[in-house]
């Protein structure tokens, strides 16, 4: 039988300190990339997944992201005056029925594990999905419904995974591989962020994971790891011996918007990616290459560029 995942957790309650100043007022899960926050990419795919509840737990400062995802009568107002029925079919798409979105608050930052620990009234007693936005994956079936056709069958515990560079190791939770079935890697445990001479493989952890309620009570039990935090990968190798744990290679290029890099990388596939916007994306890139032989930048290090944008008022 099928399991049905129906909640998805979204821990947002992240001070994004990689992306000051801008994130000093803004939720770093409201980035945009390109037009579409990184929130509602997140939604979109948990959607295409077939979840139907949608809990966030956030914190101070993310009001913006709860805004996000409620209606706006004047902007709808506006929209249909002036007959942009595009534009109105977008934004009613990205409202979630009433009561399906629900908010609670982690109120200290004490890692991802006590961030989902924090879901557990909201989840109940069922398997459950986690997504952290700054994972974002472009995938011709999205990441999350990949996971949930093959979870139907063997249940447990399940994380996405992906092979990185083995010096990188000590940025991901990484897996202990036992065997193989195509997609399906069997983890013989998960650990936070081990140094490359410690880590069992390449394979990271990426930001989609099906959980089973069971994990609550070993979150609760959690002392901080890697970090000095709470860690969700702490919480799934405690569960392992009693619950399956699988790794899930997902066909798909994941960026890591939680990077500048990466996000910026991010900025491009999905320009590229659209349409309306992927001939003029190629030209500026284009013209960026031949600019850079010719004239090159001032280069400006994260710092100056803040006075830069004051000194013009940007
Ligand atoms: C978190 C998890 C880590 C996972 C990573 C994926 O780390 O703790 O296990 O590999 O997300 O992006 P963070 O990036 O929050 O430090």
């Amino acid at each position: 039988m099928r399991t049905r995942i129906r909640k998805a957790v979204f821990p947002v309650g992240g001070l994004g300190t990689r992306f000051l100043p801008v994130t000093r007022s803004l939720p770093k899960e409201m980035l945009p990339v390109v037009d579409t926050p990184l929130i509602q990419y997140a939604i979109d795919e948990a959607r295409a997944a077939g979840i139907e509840e949608f809990i966030f737990v956030t914190g101070r400062g993310k009001s913006a992201i709860e805004d996000h995802f409620d209606r706006c009568l004047e902007l709808e107002n506006v929209l249909s005056t002036r007959g942009k029925a595009r534009e109105m079919k977008a934004i009613e798409r990205e409202v979630p029925q009433p009561g399906h979105a629900v908010f609670t608050r982690q109120q200290r930052p004490l890692g991802l594990g006590h961030a989902v620990w924090c879901a557990r009234n909201l989840v109940g007693d069922e398997p459950f999905a986690v997504m952290l936005p700054d994972d974002l994956i472009m995938a011709e079936t999205p990441c999350l419904e990949q996971m949930t056709q093959a979870y139907g069958s063997i249940g447990g515990n399940m994380v996405a995974v992906m092979e990185v560079s083995p010096v990188e190791t000590s940025r991901y939770g990484i897996l202990c591989p036992g065997n193989t079935q195509g997609r399906l890697v069997e983890g013989l445990t998960i650990i936070e962020k081990p140094r490359p001479e410690n880590a069992p493989s390449n394979l990271a952890a990426i930001g989609r994971y099906i959980l089973e309620p069971r994990i609550f009570h070993h979150l609760h039990k959690l002392r901080p790891g890697a970090g000095g935090e709470l860690q969700l990968t702490d919480g799934i190798s405690r569960m392992v011996g009693e619950s399956r744990l699988h790794g899930f290679r997902f066909s798909g290029r994941r960026f890591d918007c939680g990077d500048k890099i990466g996000y910026f990388e991010a900025n491009i596939a999905y320009a590229l990616a659209r349409h309306d916007l992927a001939e003029d994306a190629r030209r500026v890139l284009a013209s960026f290459s031949t600019e850079r032989r010719q004239a090159p930048f001032r280069a400006i290090d994260g710092a100056e560029s803040q006075d830069v944008n004051r000194a013009t008022g940007s």
